[in-house]
């Protein structure tokens, strides 16, 4: 744990929800640093700490609530020792429910939306002041990343980056259009810039965020070619990557998380060409998919069918054919019969997942889908709910066996779970440990699968003279399967 130096405050912050939470409490972070905040791993004794919450699923917004439960009374203890707790409610139940949390816990200093963060100083003093909460859920007009400072702390090995923020496009189910707002794209300078600082910092991988990063369009940098598509995008995705690939030190590249709308127009043939010309660019793709009957995916607004689905998965791997996928599925969405549920199971059996999270389906307030009709009874939601994962981790085991006794590159990050083992991650994210020295971290080695663990791939760093062959072929390749048992 840190122990702040004498005159620093601590600062306590708790992530739930998505990769772009995790983002932004390291920018809330570092937006507070100035004012002598620090980091520390525990929520005792904390001079101030932000909750940064998620709202995606019932679930994930209680949690909120028990947490601030247990607080309080650490808030309270705090001040009998005459010193402040500045407790901070942020992220997307911030923004959705607001005066919720101000009614139900007085005690709370402040509440601010996803879009607010940069005004986290200037709130801190605020509420320093004020008596009531000091609350920010406005979507402000400056955009947050034009105003927050640039990234201070070092992300490690792996490092997150995100380049597009909110949502268009209203899936019937979902409170992120509300939560975040409309969809914005950060300018390539800034990106690039960013991801340079990353690099010097020591990342040698960088996952691109947004909530629909593959609609990322954003200004070209100034002077360079703007490739203008027929839509009048300055840069797409694809070129925003290839750009990204050439910078010194870099290398892997992901993005995430994607929608299969935005693999569907002209212009978004550069984003599936790209996977086949960028090596750095890994082989592994989240592609959230939600149901596979076409009339659920029109009750969720989706905008695209199955086929549309099956058909982007196909040239995702033609461009490159080592490609494995990764979804998302909703059990029980408003509507679902029977069928639908077996056409979602069909296109799981035809596409093939090396992994993939699945939800029952959660009303939220204020989404169309809450307060339609034929909600569906909690027991079958429950069924189809485990039928589906049995079918991806039968999926997912089936990748993993696939991947025993063949060769590929290995990113190390640090020390394994048990001593004298280093860990890193596959070009499939899959968690992987060796025998070797921590000092591995940073490198990127080929090495051999040699056994396959529920959750984690074993696996041997290859001599320098050692072949390669056979390289990992597409996944869940059956022949590969047979000469790997
Ligand atoms: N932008 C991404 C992911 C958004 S949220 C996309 O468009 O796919 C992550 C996942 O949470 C979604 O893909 C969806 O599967 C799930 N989810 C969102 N709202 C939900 C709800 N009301 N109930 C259950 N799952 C939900
Ligand atoms: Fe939510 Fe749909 Fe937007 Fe994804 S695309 S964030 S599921 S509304
Ligand atoms: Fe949750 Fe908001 Fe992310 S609702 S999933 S934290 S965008």
């Amino acid at each position: 744990m840190t122990t702040p130096a004498p005159g620093r405050r601590r600062l306590f912050v708790k992530t739930w929800g998505c990769q772009m939470n995790v983002y932004d409490s390291g920018r809330m972070a570092d937006v507070l640093a100035p004012l002598g905040y620090v980091p520390v791993e525990t929520p005792e004794g904390a001079d101030m700490v932000i909750l940064n919450t998620c709202h995606i699923r019932e679930k994930a917004s209680e949690k909120l609530f028990s947490e601030l439960g247990r607080l309080r009374a650490l808030k309270q203890a705090k001040e009998q020792g005459g010193e402040r707790m500045v407790l901070a409610v942020a992220g997307c139940v911030a923004q959705a429910e607001g005066s919720e949390i101000t009614a139900r816990a007085p005690y709370v200093d402040i509440v601010l939306g996803p879009q607010s963060y940069h005004r986290l100083p200037e709130m801190v003093a605020r509420a320093s002041r004020a008596a009531g909460a000091v609350i920010e859920t406005d979507f402000p007009a400056e955009q947050k990343f034009d105003h927050l400072p640039e990234a201070a702390a070092p992300q490690g090995t792996i490092a997150f980056l995100t380049i597009q923020e909110g949502c268009d496009k209203f899936c019937s189910f979902c409170v992120v259009p509300y939560t975040r707002g409309a969809e914005y794209s950060r300018p390539a300078a800034a990106v690039l810039a960013e991801a340079r600082r990353l690099v010097a910092q020591g990342a040698r991988e960088i996952a691109l965020l947004g909530q629909n990063v593959n609609a990322w369009h954003g200004v070209a940098p100034p002077g360079a070619p703007t490739f203008e598509s027929p839509d009048g995008r300055a840069w797409g995705l694809g070129r925003l990557l290839r750009e990204m690939a050439g910078i010194e030190g870099l290398a892997r590249l992901r993005y995430t998380t994607s929608h299969p709308r935005d693999f569907m127009s002209p212009g978004d043939d550069d984003l599936i060409a790209a996977h086949g010309e960028i090596p750095a660019l890994m082989p592994f793709l989240h592609l959230p998919v939600q149901s596979g009957s076409d009339r659920m995916l029109r009750a969720m607004n989706r905008g695209h069918t199955a086929a549309d689905y099956l058909r982007i998965a196909d040239r995702l791997r033609a461009a490159r054919p080592d490609l494995a996928l990764s979804s998302d599925f909703i059990a029980g969405h408003p509507g679902e019969t029977e069928a639908d549920h077996q056409a979602t199971l069909d296109l799981i059996r035809q596409i093939g997942f090396a992994q993939a999270f699945s939800f029952k389906y959660s009303a939220r307030p204020g989404t169309p889908a809450a307060g339609a009709p034929l909600q569906v009874a909690e027991s079958d939601k429950d069924r189809r709910l485990q039928e589906i994962q049995a079918l991806l981790r039968d999926q997912q085991d089936a990748f993993n066996r696939s991947r025993l006794g063949l060769s590929c590159d290995v990113l190390f990050t640090g020390p394994g779970r048990h001593p004298g083992q280093v860990a890193g991650r596959s070009p499939w994210l899959q968690p992987v440990h060796a025998e070797g020295p921590a000092s591995l971290a940073g490198q990127v080695l080929p090495c051999r699968v040699t056994a396959i663990h529920p959750n984690s791939l074993s696996v041997r760093v290859l001599a320098r003279d050692e072949p390669v062959a056979p390289p990992a072929g597409p996944p869940g390749d059956p022949q590969q399967e047979k000469e790997a048992a």
